[in-house]
């Protein structure tokens, strides 16, 4: 059983060159690559990407973090691929959640700039990647 997730490498972690980090965990896990772009992140995009976050005290830096530099969008396959990415990822807050060994554990200090993001279940996943790669 194949599932789909987005992840994103957000303007942090391209201006930082690990976007090969990212997909070289990502192939290594056994994770395939469905589509891939690397693309400048639209304001209406960015706020229908995290409109469950739209009455948090963080989203306006959310949206200008998200909005200030091109991101790399990636459709991930595999089995659990949803889950099997988020644990790749690491927890929210890269000191206090992530540990090493994952992504944001390894290389992020700041929840701000956490490096990438991971659709967080299968109705994320669905309506993120309808959102991202409509063509998919
Ligand atoms: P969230 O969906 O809670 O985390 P995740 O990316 O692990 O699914 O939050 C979305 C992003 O918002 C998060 O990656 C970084 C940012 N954020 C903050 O800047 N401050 C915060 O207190 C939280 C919870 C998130
Ligand atoms: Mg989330």
């Amino acid at each position: 059983m194949s599932e789909r997730t987005l992840v994103l490498v957000k303007p942090d972690g391209v201006k930082r060159g690990l976007v090969g980090e990212v997909i070289s965990r990502i192939e290594r896990k056994g994770l395939s690559l469905a589509a891939m772009d690397l693309r400048t992140v639209e304001r209406s995009v960015a706020e229908e990407h995290y409109a469950e976050h739209k009455d948090k005290p963080f989203f306006g830096d959310l949206l200008e973090f998200i909005t200030s530099g091109p991101v790399v969008a990636i459709a991930v396959e595999g089995p659990r691929a949803i889950t099997a990415f988020r644990q790749l990822a690491g927890g929210t807050d890269p000191v206090e959640k992530a540990t090493p060994g994952t992504i944001r554990g390894d290389f992020a200090l700041e929840t701000q700039f956490n490096l990438v993001h991971g659709s967080d279940s299968p109705e994320s996943a669905e309506r993120e990647l309808k959102l991202w790669f409509p063509n998919l």
